[in-house]
Parts: structure tokens; C-alpha cells; sequence
């Protein structure tokens, strides 16, 4: 590659991340928006943390045998020489940010929830991006199986208030460290028995956690776990009673589902249920949402027993399913053609904007008849047209860009006009 080209790669966006341009970005405002109502309704508050945490956050919650952990993360060891990561998923950080500002002192159960970026350092492809953003929410301190239908019937709802029918939700139990030992040894023996073909990476996992087998996406892996035993049979009373709870209470909210007793997640942190919506017209990366109960992680991190669970959604999976189209936008261009008009047109844009109509002046220097084709072009529904005559009267000219009519008047008139119709 040529300086030249080198300088221009480093000059694009990095592998993997995206710009979200005008046009774009009014959708993600517009499913933000609604998202934090849908869960604000909810009783969710939002809690901003970190995009920077310590590297041994994410190795001790997200877990050492993870992907996430062991390939993806962005680490790197900053001027006071610690080992720093960009976040790669959000749950650790909320569990963090509780424990160090005890938000349970005052007062449990409690309900988190939060849009923004995450990073992993993962093979880009579409709908696989390397800053890509989550709305995740969390709840801390509840226990019982009736939040764990609550929170997949609230991530149904989200999907279907934005329109996305396409989806299938599949929930499984993962159990908890009195019943996944066992299984986990016998998933261990049957692995054992068919390892020669399985890929290096199930074969690893046979040692380190088997039941992260579920996961791989090799054909033959896949095939050859199909005949693995499943964790159903195998969860204690309390996870079993626990589980049967959840589909107890999801079956009275009507959202429909599968038990999928395959679903492990990728993540290390799970105790009972786990569940994903799957995007059912997707390709390879068709999980739109994923999430889970996750009871222990507050107490290994030292802190006090409260149990958790909650999901995270990807925004760009999640708006690529959408046909969602910006709201168009009713504003005024202001045409002014001369110095007095050009001053005039700076008085009276600030008045119009402080009665809180969108107004946009240009100072580019074009003529009358090419900042007319420019309003035209950005979709202008007014012109408001300011020229030396209309500045001795006082009166100016307001043209309503899609009726083609014409209307003269005082600011005052011409605003309330406008007021009226937007
Ligand atoms: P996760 O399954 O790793 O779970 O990610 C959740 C969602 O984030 C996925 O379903 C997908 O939509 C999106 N996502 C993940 N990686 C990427 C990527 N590289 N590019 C685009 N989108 C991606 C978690 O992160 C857990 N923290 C969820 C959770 C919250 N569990 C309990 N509470």
C-alpha cells in the first residue's frame, strides 16, 4: 500500500464502527425516544455509566471463558498504567455502579435502564459491528419468576410498539450452581464421546464450560449437539419450580414463545432463565435482543446477595428490521437579498425561533432566485422572503411552499401564521 493510501484508510471511519448521518439519525432518535418511554412506563430510571471501565470488571462479570472476555475486548493499559477496556456490554457496569454509590441502601428492588455504545472486537460483517449500541435494562433485588415474564413481555412489547412482527422468542432455564455442575459433567462425558468431531473451540470448551457447546454455530458441532442431554432434565426443584413460574406468568401476558433447552447465551454470568428474540427473517446475526437472570454476580463481586436480570437490545439490528421514516420537518427558510435585509433576517429568524419555529438563514451570498431553489431542495414549508422594500414597510412576505400561495404581513401576523400550522 502507498503512503498515500494508507493515509487515506486512516482517514475513513474504523473497521467496523459507522457514522449515523442526518436522515439516519432521526430514526434512532424517534426508537429512543420511545424505548426510554416504553420503559420509563415501566418503572425504569436511567443510569449513565462509563464507557471506560477497569479491564477486571468485564473479566470477573462477563466472565473469563467468554468470547466477549478472551477475543473481543478493546484493552488497553492507560498513562497510570492500568489495564482499561471499553465496555462490551453493559451489565457489569450498572452492577458496579450499585455497589459503589449503594443505590440498594436506599431501597430495593431496583430498575436500570440505558441506551448507548458498547465495543467488541469481532469479526465485522452485517449486523456484527465493533461499536455497535445496546438498550439494555436491568433489575436488581427480584426475585421472583413473575419480573422474569415481566421483562420478556416488555421486550415483546417494545418490538411490536415499533412495528417489528417477525420474531420468534425462545426462553430455556440455565439453572444455578447447586444443578449445573452435574449437568455439566454429563454434558461433559457425552462431548467427550464425540469430540474428534467437534471444532478446536468445542473441544476446548469441553474442559473449561461445556455448555457453552450450545452456542457454536459449526454445522457439525450443531449437529452433534442435538443429540447432547438437555439441562431440563437435570435443574434442582427450586430452578425447576422457578421456571415453570415464568412460563406460568408469560402465559397469562399472551406473548408467545418456545423453550428452546438449548439456549446457553454467551455470557458466564446466567443462572436460571435465559432468553433471545430471534429475527426470524435474519441472516447469521438474527439475534435482535438477549438477556437473562444473572443471581450471583453482585455477590462475586463482593457485594451484598441481591439478585439480577435483564436484557439488551441491539439498536441496528433492531432498526434495520424497521420501516420506520423520519417525521418530515416545518421549517422556514429565510430568503434576504442585501445588507439591511440580511440583518433584518437575523432579528427576525431569532424571533421566530424563540416562539419555537425552525428557522434557517444561510449567509452563503447566493442570489434571490438560487436561495429559493436551496429552500426547495432542503424541503422548506416556508419561505419567508426579506428584501430591501419589504424592510422599509415593514411587511414582509411569507410563501407557503406547498400550497405555492403568498400571504404579506408584520412578523407578528406572519408567526402566528406559521404557529397555527406546525
Ligand atoms: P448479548 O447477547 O451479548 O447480551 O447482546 C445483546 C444484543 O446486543 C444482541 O442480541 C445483539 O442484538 C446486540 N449485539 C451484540 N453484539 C453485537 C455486535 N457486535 N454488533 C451488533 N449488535 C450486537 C448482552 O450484552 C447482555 N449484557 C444482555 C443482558 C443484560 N443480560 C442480562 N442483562
Amino acid at each position: 500500500m502507498s503512503s498515500d493510501q494508507a493515509s487515506k484508510k486512516e482517514l475513513l471511519a474504523v473497521k467496523g464502527t459507522h457514522d449515523i448521518l442526518p436522515g439516519e439519525v432521526e430514526i434512532w432518535q424517534k426508537v429512543e425516544a420511545a424505548v426510554a418511554g416504553l420503559f420509563e412506563r415501566y418503572g425504569y430510571r436511567e443510569l449513565r455509566a462509563p464507557i471506560i471501565e477497569h479491564t477486571e470488571l468485564f473479566e470477573k462479570g462477563t466472565g473469563e471463558t467468554t468470547d466477549i472476555v478472551t477475543k473481543e475486548m478493546y484493552t488497553f493499559v492507560d498513562k497510570g498504567g492500568r489495564s482499561i477496556t471499553l465496555r462490551p456490554e453493559y451489565t457489569p457496569s450498572v452492577a458496579r455502579a450499585i455497589l459503589e454509590h449503594r443505590l440498594d441502601l436506599l431501597g430495593t428492588p431496583m430498575r436500570y435502564y440505558y441506551i448507548g455504545p458498547m465495543f467488541r472486537h469481532d469479526k465485522p460483517q452485517k449486523g456484527r459491528y465493533r461499536q455497535f449500541h445496546q438498550v439494555d435494562v436491568e433489575v436488581f433485588a427480584e426475585k421472583d419468576p413473575a419480573i422474569d415474564a415481566e421483562i420478556i413481555e416488555m421486550a415483546d412489547t417494545l418490538l411490536r410498539s415499533l412495528g417489528v412482527v417477525e420474531t420468534e422468542t425462545l426462553i430455556n432455564s440455565v439453572g444455578c450452581r447447586a444443578c449445573r455442575p452435574g449437568f455439566s459433567r454429563e454434558l461433559r462425558a457425552h462431548a467427550d464421546k464425540v469430540r474428534d468431531g467437534l471444532c478446536e473451540d468445542c473441544r476446548r470448551k469441553i474442559e473449561t464450560n461445556p455448555l457453552r457447546i450450545f452456542d457454536c454455530k459449526v454445522e457439525s458441532c450443531r449437529a452433534l449437539a442435538k443429540d447432547f442431554p438437555q439441562i431440563t432434565g437435570f435443574l434442582c426443584p427450586e430452578c425447576s419450580d422457578h421456571f415453570a413460574g415464568v412460563r406460568r406468568y408469560l402465559d397469562l401476558t399472551g406473548v408467545a414463545y418456545r423453550v428452546e433447552p438449548n439456549l446457553v447465551r454467551g455470557l458466564d454470568y446466567y443462572t436460571k432463565t435465559t432468553f433471545e428474540v430471534i429475527n426470524l427473517s435474519g441472516g447469521q446475526q438474527n439475534a435482535v435482543l438477549g438477556g437473562g437472570r444473572y443471581d450471583d454476580m453482585m455477590k462475586d463481586f463482593g457485594g451484598p446477595d441481591l439478585c439480577g436480570i435483564g436484557f439488551a437490545c441491539g439498536v441496528e439490528r433492531l432498526i434495520a428490521m424497521l420501516s420506520l421514516k423520519p417525521d418530515p420537518r416545518k421549517f422556514v427558510y429565510v430568503v434576504h437579498a442585501g445588507e439591511a435585509a440580511k440583518a433584518k433576517a437575523v432579528e427576525l429568524a431569532r424571533l421566530f425561533r424563540h416562539n419555537g419555529v425552525e428557522t434557517l438563514v444561510e449567509f452563503a451570498g447566493r442570489g434571490f432566485k438560487s436561495q429559493f431553489s436551496r429552500a426547495n431542495k432542503l424541503g422548506a414549508a416556508w419561505v419567508l422572503i426579506i428584501g430591501e422594500d419589504e424592510v422599509a414597510k415593514g411587511e414582509f412576505l411569507l410563501k407557503d411552499m406547498a400550497a405555492g400561495t403568498q400571504v404579506a404581513g408584520t412578523p407578528e401576523s406572519l408567526l402566528a401564521a406559521i404557529i397555527g400550522r406546525i
